[in-house]
């Protein structure tokens, strides 16, 4: 029983965002439960690549239009990451750098997308599942049962899995000549609305789709950027399956790349130690609690909100709390922050950019982590907090509704249901209050601490699904 999963981004190979902490942890429990598990993604000129030991294991050519490509497939040599890892490398379209926002960016991903049925076929590669994730590789279900070179794979069952039904990879249909040739017949399987769309050809061809929560999954029944009734239309193969963690590197007692590890019993002044080497680099208290934003700064993580909810904590609430926001991306939200920088404000600090390890020592120094998303399939942010100990603050949406559950409902992080910068305010508020009855709060953190919010369990989903399709 063997799976290929191909996606483009992996941790710790090429990360944006959480699509690749998934991709990265999943195969590796997916192979504890007895299956063999592959991840098969591009090239990236990035720092694991250059640093492993590969080994080119194909090489072969295709047309892309009139272009003629050659690609490469290449094997880490060690199974470093716990499963075999496969990397697509096709000069002048998969060797670059960044993951996404190139603008030949659709180009790529039918690249890639050939690239890797091609190299199943010359090798005669029969996997027992094809499980895409997101719609870069959305076009491979269909490829598989309808294009004239691929179809011997139309009997591999496919698993589609929707990090984001946001991002659907809309494509023009002049394009339709780049990709392989595919019985015309069934056009319409790629299409939606007059363009090609990627997730949209997934959902529909697949065998099974799976969304990262329960909660999203019937989100998206109702709003799905156009494709609500699609995935109404397909929901008999679908099912809501939460992510986890991978406690080899989420773990506040082995994470190495904090200040101080800490346990369950220790948490509070384990900390607290984090707390004050983050305020000797950065302008926080160490002395009130902190609150923190690691995210994207787009307008689906509610990052636009950020500068208003700042300003209208009350005087009151400002001097019982110390602020720290990691993120980067729309232009305007970041200089609306660091407006917020340069007027001063107290005890508040910012880090534009991307650090992985500031992520960590950040849910390792916070004791509240706000997540004011208008849209959360998952999210692993309040995941990883719980883990070290944070308590969760965030819109009960998506897979926030179905893992955060409020105190006042015998729960353990704080939530609120609209948007509105008052009500968002009041909640942070309720969470200072109950940081300040120390005992009730430290109790809190351990209780957190020990949610399981594992991947053993979900993966093991996952290949109940699996046998269910095959
Ligand atoms: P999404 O994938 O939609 O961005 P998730 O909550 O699933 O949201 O995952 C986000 C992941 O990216 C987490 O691992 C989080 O710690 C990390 N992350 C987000 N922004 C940053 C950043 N600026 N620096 C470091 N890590 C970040
Ligand atoms: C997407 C979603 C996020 C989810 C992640 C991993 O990026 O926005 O909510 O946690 O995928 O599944």
């Amino acid at each position: 029983m063997k799976v290929f999963h191909l996606s483009v981004e992996c941790y710790p190979v090429a990360k944006v965002g959480g699509l690749a902490d998934v991709v990265g942890a999943l195969p590796k429990y997916q192979t504890k439960l007895g299956w063999e598990a592959a991840v098969v993604m591009p090239w990236y000129n990035r720092p694991f690549v250059r640093d492993h030991d590969f080994s080119l294991v194909h090489e072969g050519t295709f047309y892309q239009g009139s272009e003629l490509l050659n690609y490469g497939v290449y094997k880490e040599n060690k199974n470093t990451l716990g499963f075999e890892l496969y990397l697509i490398k096709i000069p002048g379209k998969l060797d670059r750098e960044e993951v996404y926002c190139y603008p030949d960016e659709g180009e790529q991903f039918i690249a890639f997308q050939h690239a890797v049925l091609n190299w199943f076929k010359e090798k005669n590669i029969i996997p027992t599942i094809v499980h895409c994730h997101d719609h870069h590789v959305g076009l491979v279900p269909f490829l598989m049962k309808y294009s004239n070179d691929y179809n011997f794979l139309a009997d591999v069952k496919t698993v589609a899995t929707v990090h984001n039904g946001q991002y659907q990879g809309w494509t023009h249909w002049s394009k339709a000549i780049l990709l392989p040739a595919f019985d015309s017949w069934k056009w319409g399987l790629l299409d939606w609305d007059g363009l090609i769309n990627p997730l949209a050809a997934l959902i529909k061809c697949c065998d099974a789709y799976t969304t990262v929560s329960e909660g999203y999954l019937e989100e998206l029944y109702v709003e799905a950027n156009g494709l609500q009734h699609l995935f109404y239309d397909e929901r008999h193969k679908s099912v809501g399956i939460v992510n986890g963690i991978d406690w080899e590197i989420w773990d506040p007692e082995i994470d190495y790349t904090l200040m101080e590890n800490y346990g369950t019993e220790q948490a509070f002044a384990g900390k607290l130690k984090n707390k004050q080497a983050l305020a000797q680099q950065y302008k926080i208290n160490p002395k009130l609690p902190l609150l923190v934003f690691i995210g994207r700064f787009a307008t689906e993580k509610g990052a636009d909100l950020l500068p208003d909810i700042i300003l209208n904590l009350t005087a009151e609430y400002r001097d019982r709390l110390s602020i720290f926001i990691l993120g980067a991306g729309d232009p305007v939200i970041q200089s609306r922050v660091k407006s917020l920088v340069d007027d001063g404000i107290e005890n508040f600090d910012v880090f534009f950019g991307y650090d992985e390890n500031l992520a960590h020592w950040l849910y390792a120094s916070a004791d509240f982590l706000l997540m004011p998303s208008r849209v959360e399939p998952c999210g692993l942010n309040q995941l990883y907090a719980m883990k070290y100990g944070t308590l969760p603050i965030v819109h009960r949406v998506g897979g926030l509704k179905d893992t955060v559950i409020d105190l006042e409902n015998d729960g353990y992080g704080v939530g609120f249901d609209g948007l509105a910068i008052t009500e968002i305010t009041e909640a942070i508020a309720r969470a200072i209050n109950f940081y300040e009855s120390k005992k009730q709060f430290e109790g809190n953190q351990r209780k957190m601490m020990c949610l399981d919010f594992s991947w053993d369990k979900s993966a093991a989903k996952y290949i109940s699904l699996y046998n269910q399709i095959i």
